[in-house]
């Protein structure tokens, strides 16, 4: 009944009151955008800030030129060419460099409100920033801008190679100039170009946290970190040299000459090119640039060893869920795990090649002397988690606080009806598996029913912390009703974190025997870390 009269109310004043499509005066043209039917903000959808070379889509964007017309930014359905996650069809165009702002109805110019932009994530392979996913209207209605981004996916976003023209990392450089155009544009919308925090989760975790390497300018104030950083070891690959020569051969041109082969590959359509990079063996991830004049570099030297003189005094919140490989774990087949992920995920960071005890030891440590059962699945799940997500997110921990960040570090423990990729495995087993803190965050469409009155607080608490960090770079500036606790940073003697559970909780050190086991094997080991072995 209650939901019934609120209705009401909002039809009455929405009639009252014609609705007027907010126009924004920017530095490129004028901008119109459209007022939003679920909340108190207005919206400006798919407005390009980048534009791909059509004679070299695998290289560096463009700048996109400035709009002569009014630009209608009403369409956030942009996508990057992929085979999507939702239904599984290879879709999307190269006019995808998209990003999409949402402003509460008190932002003006006059009173500028913070930003803060999300960065999705998907393995660098799928994804994108609209709003079938990523519905703003919790995020926003916390007085806060919401910035969502797309960027080149799989081979147009991340073929790396010895040339000049494709010479790595081009999606990581698509959101670096959306970047620049939000630094430069925002206040235009009535954001605070001072106070941009960025923030994203798994793959896009790890490329906020590339921003933060990097030696380009620093384009915002602070970042949050979802289950993902670059010290994770599947954030950085020697990539194949050749992928263009077997693209190109799936799809009828036989050469050995790379050159020929983008040139070739620039005339096919992007669906094809995807379908091919789905059946090569080629991966395309970020990866460390050569040297080349007049090209700019992105990632110059491997996460482990990079220095980060852009940490300093920069606020930071990060963290992951408590059981990062749950929804994997509990679908596979008994026939489909193997103490295979041992070795395989070792080989990652590790050489192996000398030492034959390095994998039976981390082997031992999880599951013992057993063979694969029933019983070894959650010591599988344990390991697999840990060593993806969890101990590459400690050992940033360190990073940062060594490079003088000042960190606020938390668990989402949480299990209700909107964990995001659970939900949609319709798994219900407690934890909380990767990605499951999205549909907390974000009001996604795949979800039919509106919020639990309990699966509500935990938005309003989430929303909350995230917004009270982007706009006074504290999530518990005060004890509230809602927020009741005092969240404070780690230092290097006590990493005391928030556990987003039913409850909100402050703990220490978060399933310390795995990560110290993990920290001295790390230790013991650091010669034989592939990074260090040049
Ligand atoms: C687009 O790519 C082609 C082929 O690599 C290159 O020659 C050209 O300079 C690029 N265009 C711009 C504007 O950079
Ligand atoms: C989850 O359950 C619903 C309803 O029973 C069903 O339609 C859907 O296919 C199931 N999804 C998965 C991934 O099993």
């Amino acid at each position: 009944m209650k939901i019934l009269v609120v209705n009401l109310v909002l039809l009455v004043t929405v009639s009252a009151l014609p609705r007027i499509d907010p126009l924004v005066d920017t530095k490129i043209g004028l901008i119109r955008g459209l007022q939003a039917t679920d909340g108190d903000y207005s919206m400006f959808l798919g407005i390009p800030f980048a534009k791909v070379n059509a004679s070299n889509p695998f290289g560096p964007s463009l700048p996109y030129p400035d709009f002569d017309d009014v630009f209608e930014a009403n369409d956030d359905t942009a996508i990057c060419p992929q085979r999507e996650e939702f239904d599984n069809q290879i879709v999307g165009t190269l006019d995808c460099l998209h990003l999409n702002i949402y402003v509460p109805n008190k932002a003006t110019t006059r009173n500028k409100l913070p930003v803060l932009v999300w960065i999705h994530g998907g393995g660098f392979f799928i994804g994108f920033a609209g709003r079938f996913i990523h519905g703003p209207k919790y995020l926003v209605k916390q007085d806060i801008i919401l910035v969502t981004l797309n960027y080149r996916l799989g081979p147009y976003g991340f073929m790396c190679l010895d040339t000049p023209e494709v010479s790595g990392n081009q999606g990581l450089k698509d959101q670096l100039l959306a970047l620049r155009w939000i630094k430069e544009h925002i206040d235009s919308f009535g954001g605070d170009s001072n106070k941009i925090t960025i923030f994203g989760e798994s793959a896009g975790g790890v490329s906020v946290d590339y921003h933060l390497l990097s030696k380009q300018e620093k384009l915002f104030n602070q970042i949050i970190l979802q289950s993902g950083t670059a010290q994770c070891p599947w954030a950085i690959e020697d990539s194949d040299r050749s992928a263009p020569i077997a693209l190109a051969k799936r799809l009828g041109l036989d050469t050995d000459d790379v050159n020929d082969a983008l040139k070739f590959l620039a005339t096919v359509q992007p669906d094809l090119v995807i379908a091919a990079s789905l059946e090569i063996p080629n991966t395309f991830m970020p990866c460390i640039e050569k040297d080349f004049e007049g090209v700019e570099k992105f990632i110059a030297s491997h996460p482990i060893n990079s220095a980060i003189p852009k940490a300093k005094d920069v606020l930071i919140l990060t963290g992951y869920n408590n059981q990062e490989m749950l929804v994997p774990y509990v679908i596979r087949p008994i026939s489909t795990l193997s103490l295979n992920i041992f070795k395989s995920n070792l080989a990652m960071m590790f050489d192996l090649s000398n030492d034959e005890d390095l994998e039976s030891i981390v082997r031992q440590f999880y599951v013992g002397d057993e063979e694969v059962s029933e019983e070894i699945r959650w010591n599988l799940m344990d390991f697999e988690a840990d060593y993806t997500f969890g101990h590459p997110v400690h050992r940033s921990l360190y990073k940062y606080l060594e490079n003088g960040g000042k960190v606020y570090y938390y668990i989402f423990s949480y299990s209700g009806g909107r964990n995001f990729v659970k939900y949609r495995n319709n798994i219900t087993i407690g934890g909380a598996s990767h990605a499951d803190e999205i549909g907390y965050l974000f009001d996604a469409s795949i979800f039919k029913e509106s919020p639990s009155e309990e699966d509500q607080l935990v938005i309003d608490r989430i929303t909350t912390l995230w917004a009270n960090f982007v706009k006074y770079g504290d999530p518990t500036p005060e004890t509230t009703d809602l927020l009741p606790i005092k969240w404070d940073p780690i230092t290097k003697d006590a990493l005391t974190y928030l556990d987003i559970d039913k409850e909100l909780t402050i703990s220490s050190r978060p399933f310390h025997k795995r990560t110290t086991f993990l920290d001295l094997f790390y230790k013991a080991n650091q010669h034989l870390l592939k990074a260090n072995q040049g």
